[in-house]
């Protein structure tokens, strides 16, 4: 395998942003991984596995390590039982349209959603009411202590809203080669998920009893209505988590703002980072060659900057705003290594 020195993140992330990494290497094989990982162990050189780069940002200085370009790719799909399998590097909406393809339910709303296989668990991803954690079976990972080949159950995953164990607990430890789920045959009991926005795309089509795949058309339309296509605009989809806040909170916001929407949550109530940012006037916002995006204000893009620095401040403008405002703080959604 060839080992590169000093390359570019800025080309591996769809921000746009970021210095140098010390070391990268492709692994197109459970094989390759493991022995990239055992090179990485005997040289003492520290790991980040990137898939297409979707949900993380470098600062300028980069990566002091070595950066390994997740390759592993391949799907598995049984339409008759709906277990099926993705190999970590398969791009995730190629995955959700063979399951599509071959009428298995579960995943359709999560459609377009930039980035690899091997993203979706450690982000729990979710869109338009349902997220992965609802049909992931177990994942298939490399133990970076062990140096051996196991499998988590989705228990094991400890997965929450738009975290797992890979962020949290486990961070770093594991690196996720294959993700198995267990879909639904669509049959004619099937029922597209309950959320405002998408009903409302397939009723104004005039589609009363929707199949999966209109409901990957539906949703297709309405991600490239709102939100910016990363390979014309860079960005790395919602910059800010959903703040989960007690009732009272919310109570209390809602005296001001009568129209504030928020949602039921485990922990609490769930509210809208988007409105939030845009009740705040911060919609088009721009400093420093980032925008908040104008169609939606969960999204910031990349104008043209070529600094993290302009980035952190935008992120911190914003914070700081909404948290006088309604004494909310922000959380960044992706994971920033600076
Ligand atoms: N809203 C505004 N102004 C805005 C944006 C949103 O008023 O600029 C309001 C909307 O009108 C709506 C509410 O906020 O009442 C929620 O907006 P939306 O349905 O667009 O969803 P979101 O909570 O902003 C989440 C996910 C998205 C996912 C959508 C659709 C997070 C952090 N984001 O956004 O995921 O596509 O739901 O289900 O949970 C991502 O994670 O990168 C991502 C794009």
């Amino acid at each position: 395998m060839d080992v590169f020195q000093n390359q570019t993140l800025a080309t591996h992330t769809t921000v746009r942003l970021g210095g140098n990494a010390r070391y990268m290497v492709v692994a197109r094989t459970e094989d390759e991984l493991l022995e990239v990982t055992q090179y990485a162990r005997h040289n003492q050189l520290r790991i980040m596995v990137l898939g297409s780069g979707s949900n993380i940002v470098f600062g300028d200085d980069g990566f002091d390590g070595l950066v390994i370009l997740n390759e592993i790719s391949d799907t598995n799909i049984d339409a008759s039982t709906g277990y099926a399998s993705a190999k970590s590097g398969t791009n995730w909406d190629e995955f959700v349209q063979q399951c599509v393809s071959n009428n298995l339910a579960g995943i359709e709303a999560l459609s377009l959603i930039p980035g690899t296989v091997g993203a979706s668990p450690v982000n729990n991803i979710g869109a338009y009411g349902q997220e992965v954690k609802d049909t992931i079976t177990k994942v298939r990972v490399l133990d970076t202590d062990s140096l051996t080949f196991v499998e988590l159950s989705n228990k094991e995953c400890q997965f929450t809203y738009r975290n797992s164990i890979f962020k949290s607990s486990a961070y770093g430890r594991y690196i996720i080669t294959e993700v198995f789920f267990k879909l639904a045959p669509a049959n004619e009991d099937y029922a597209a998920p309950r959320y405002a926005s998408l009903q409302t795309a397939l009723n104004g089509q005039g589609i009363l009893e929707p199949t999966v795949q209109n409901v990957r058309d539906v949703v297709i339309s309405i991600r490239q209505a709102k939100l910016p296509d990363p390979s014309v605009l860079p960005n790395t989809g919602s910059f800010f988590k959903n703040p989960i806040v007690s009732q009272e909170k919310r109570d209390a916001l809602l005296q001001q703002y009568p129209t504030m929407p928020y949602f039921a949550h485990k922990q609490g109530v769930k509210l809208a980072a988007g409105w939030l940012i845009d009740t705040a006037g911060l919609k088009g916002y721009t400093q420093d060659g980032m925008r908040v995006y104008d169609k939606q204000a969960l999204v910031l893009v990349n104008d043209g900057t070529r600094s993290f620095q302009s980035l952190l401040n935008m992120k911190n403008h914003i914070q700081k705003t909404v948290y006088e405002k309604f004494g909310v703080m922000l959380e960044p959604e992706p994971e920033i290594i600076a």
